[in-house]
């Protein structure tokens, strides 16, 4: 198992019991609050020293020039990149005349404690400053589920064997500067100085800084109030300026004595209200914040955060790390989308720079199933942000000389933030990606609501540009030529199996979504012929296979290619991107990520009206030895397939690289920010891999069975306005119906009725064994290796 562990494996808290300031960057994301509008990083209260300064509103990003060599037509020339806005977090201290800073003198204690059931987190430690004198610090932080505008800090702080005097600045900043990054082309470009400022105000206890970003014209105000509890003479003097407001506590405090401070900060931002208004919009948060005060916001967090539970908690017996993993997991892809409310979900969430804060298909794959089942609301919202970037998506398919909507493989406001190469612009899925979300979570709440105001829109816009892309070929045939499915290494292809297969399900979902509401289709100008050229190409849709090598083929003539040479490659080449030339690695067959395995999942429906079992084993164990796993996103895809073709060690090993992804730091970037999708993928290898959940049409079946290490697994799915609970022990499988109408369910195939909340129990049977594929050298499973 995995060594190399900072925090205590605990079953409902990450806890860090010493500072180790190497590793201050990972453990800023690690401990990322966030809401999915507001996002704090785990930056120690005084601000320094850190790893990365980050605070974060979704949505608000700077645009920069996306220069290139040679030009060409089509060419994305402006990027966007998240920013740094205005930081909230901020409490210096001065001790007696040092300041706390953890560079100097001695630190006794540091504990941080990231609560997944209160959604806080708690910090304490004890310090001695080059002068002798020594006090204990302790913060909680929390960034409010239920206030979406508002984060706080209540911070305390006394004096251990001495009379002390104390300064607090509670300050809110603009454009901190940030570190350089490393070069990794997936972090940040770091925009220094993104924010012109507006306005600033310091009154009583309250501060208030209002800036515009240059290019992309963004208001952000941040505003913050104050309870202060010390002895009789504590003082306060508010003071700001174009990038600084701030509020200076002082007190002299003797041993016994505490001063307390909470801090309660409101964030706002928009591209279209003006100076006054935002001010008022900030302001007006921080008074709703107040009617309950810091306690009100502690409970309502806890409560909510019990609701969600009750209803998405997983529950690992014998593998107390998975446990912790699936918690935060689960945590972090709730905040992730929690408030994010018709805003992008970026890769990273908001708990880091990484990726530029952009989102891709991660969304629609991997952070949008587990939130379908757990918490639908956001689903919604997801994809309505999703409808409200179509006119963008329309123009860019115009722009490419293509019908309906060509969605962008990276944004944050809804245009194309990616600069030409062939992994990105050829990328079509995502697409697909997006119907097959809308499909998902239509089937799984029964929101017609949706599904005519939103649903059939994105579906007839992403069907039009399948047909235009595709083509019918002198037999009828249907290909789709020149794009790039999932996995990087391989660009520009004709026919990727994996894109053929979702856009024919999104050809279909379209014409039955059209017969559904015949007179929303009508608005859009879809006719019976246009429908009825969906379903030609849907059902004539090429699928490439290799007859000799019994395989699917992951695009026509991949098998044919050369192997790369798995050999020859060192251990520290790895991620290959990073080492050898894309040109080299698009002609040879490697493959970054599941395509073709991931394909066997999403379109399971279709492989199992296509083929039998062990042609789903067959494509497995031919596509493991290529598969170097150099994106996060492929683990969890790897353990579905594992778990449902039998080899159940292989998938444990696989769900735990997903699963221990950031809290074991395994790719050495967690740094950027969490990999909000290997996380969600968490959930995915556990339900769909161990649960063998799947869905079918309005109802769900299950293929449940478990890995060695595990000697129970439980866990909750919301499912059309039902609550159900598998439980799956080595031998037998328990389904409870703890709320709303009966359903019957399959197991192993066998219908099951659910009619009331009694349970049911079956017996697991043994799966059929098969030899274990070998992964590329030096890319067995991280948990393993
Ligand atoms: C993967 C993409 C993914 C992106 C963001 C890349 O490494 O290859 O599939 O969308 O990371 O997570």
């Amino acid at each position: 198992m995995i060594t190399n562990r900072t925090y205590a494996v605990e079953p409902w808290s990450v806890r860090e019991t010493a500072l180790s300031l190497d590793l201050l960057a990972q453990s800023e994301s690690v401990f990322a609050l966030s809401n999915g509008h507001v996002g704090w990083r785990g930056n120690l209260d005084e601000g320094e020293p850190h790893g990365l300064p980050g605070s974060y509103l979704n949505g608000v990003h700077e645009l920069h020039p996306l220069p290139y060599a040679e030009a060409g037509y089509g060419n994305p020339e402006s990027g966007q990149t998240v920013i740094n806005v205005t930081n909230g977090k901020l409490l210096r201290l001065l001790v007696d005349d040092e300041p706390f800073d953890l560079r100097y003198g001695r630190l006794h204690s540091h504990e941080r404690v990231l609560d997944l059931r209160r959604g806080v987190l708690e910090r304490s430690c004890e310090w001695t400053s080059p002068a002798g004198t020594t006090i204990r610090v302790r913060s909680t932080r929390l960034v409010s589920l239920t206030q979406r505008a508002i984060a706080a800090v209540e911070y305390r702080i006394e004096p251990v064997d001495s009379r002390t005097r104390v300064v607090i600045q509670s300050e809110l900043v603009a454009n901190e500067s940030l570190p350089d990054p490393d070069g990794d082309p997936r972090a940040a470009k770091a925009l220094q100085s993104p924010l012109e400022p507006e306005e600033h105000a310091a009154r009583g206890l309250r501060l208030r800084l209002v800036h515009c970003t240059r290019r992309s014209g963004l208001r952000v105000a941040v505003a913050a109030d104050h309870v202060v509890d010390g002895p009789e003479h504590t003082t306060t003097a508010a003071e700001s300026d174009a990038d600084v407001a701030r509020l200076t506590i002082t007190s002299v405090l003797a041993p016994g004595q505490s001063l307390r401070v909470q801090k309660t900060v409101a964030h706002g931002w928009s591209g279209a209200r003006s100076r006054p208004a935002m001010s008022d919009q900030v302001e007006a948060a921080l008074a709703a914040a107040a009617h309950g005060g810091w306690e009100g916001l502690v409970d309502e967090q806890r409560a909510y955060l019990d609701d969600f539970w009750a209803r998405a908690d997983v529950e690992v017996h014998g593998d107390e790390e998975i446990q912790q993993a699936v918690r935060f997991a689960l945590f972090h892809v709730l905040q992730a989308g929690a408030r994010a409310e018709q805003r992008a979900l970026p890769a990273k969430g908001l708990t880091g720079s990484g990726y530029d804060g952009h989102a891709f298909w991660d969304t629609e794959m991997f952070v949008l199933p587990v939130l379908t089942y757990t918490e639908p609301t956001a689903v919604a919202e997801a994809l309505r942000w999703r409808q409200d970037t179509l006119p963008a998506a329309r123009d860019r398919a115009a722009q490419l000389g293509l019908e309906g909507a060509a969605f962008p493989w990276r944004t944050i406001d809804g245009s194309e933030g990616s600069a030409y190469w062939p992994a990105g612009t050829a990328a079509f899925h995502v697409g697909a990606d997006i119907a097959h979300a809308v499909v998902r979570y239509t089937a799984a709440t029964g929101d017609t609501g949706f599904e005519r105001d939103t649903g059939l829109e994105l579906l007839v816009e992403t069907a039009r540009l399948w047909r235009s892309l595709g083509h019918h070929d002198h037999h009828g045939v249907f290909h789709i030529d020149g794009v790039t499915g999932p996995d990087e290494y391989s660009a520009v292809v004709d026919d990727n199996t994996y894109t053929n297969l979702m856009a024919r399900a999104n050809l279909l979902a379209a014409a039955d979504v059209c017969e559904r509401h015949p007179d929303r289709a009508e608005l859009l100008g879809v006719d019976d012929e246009e429908a009825a050229a969906w379903r030609d190409a849907a059902e004539s849709v090429h699928i490439p296979y290799d007859e000799e090598a019994g395989v699917h083929e992951q695009h026509s003539g991949f098998t044919r290619h050369q192997r790369w040479d798995f050999a020859g490659t060192r251990a520290d080449q790895y991620p290959l991107l990073l080492h050898f030339p894309y040109f080299d690695l698009y002609r040879k067959q490697v493959v970054k990520q599941a395509d073709l395995v991931l394909a066997m999942y999403t379109c399971g429906r279709w492989f199992d009206d296509t083929c039998d079992e062990e042609q789903l084993a067959r494509n497995f164990a031919y596509y493991e030895p290529l598969t170097v796993r150099d994106s996060s996103l492929s683990a969890c895809c790897q353990a579905v397939v594992a778990a449902q073709t039998g080899h159940l060690r292989l998938a444990y090993d696989y769900a735990a690289e997903a699963a221990l992804m950031d809290l074991a730091d395994l790719e050495h970037n967690t740094r950027d920010g969490l990999h909000i999708a290997s996380l969600a993928g968490t959930w995915m290898a556990l339900v769909a891999g161990f649960g063998g959940t799947r869905r079918e049409g309005e109802s769900l079946s299950f293929a449940p069975r478990l890995p060695e290490k595990f000697s129970r697994l439980a866990f909750r799915l919301q499912f059309r306005g039902r609550c159900v609970r598998v439980e799956v022990a080595a031998d037998k499988a328990t389904y409870t119906l703890l709320d709303g109408e009966p359903l019957t369910i399959r197991h192993h195939g066998v219908p099951v009725p659910l009619d009331d909340a009694t349970p049911v129990t079956l017996a697991v049977p043994e799966p059929k064994r098969r030899p274990t594929p070998e992964q590329p050298p030096h890319r067995v499973p991280n948990s393993s290796r």
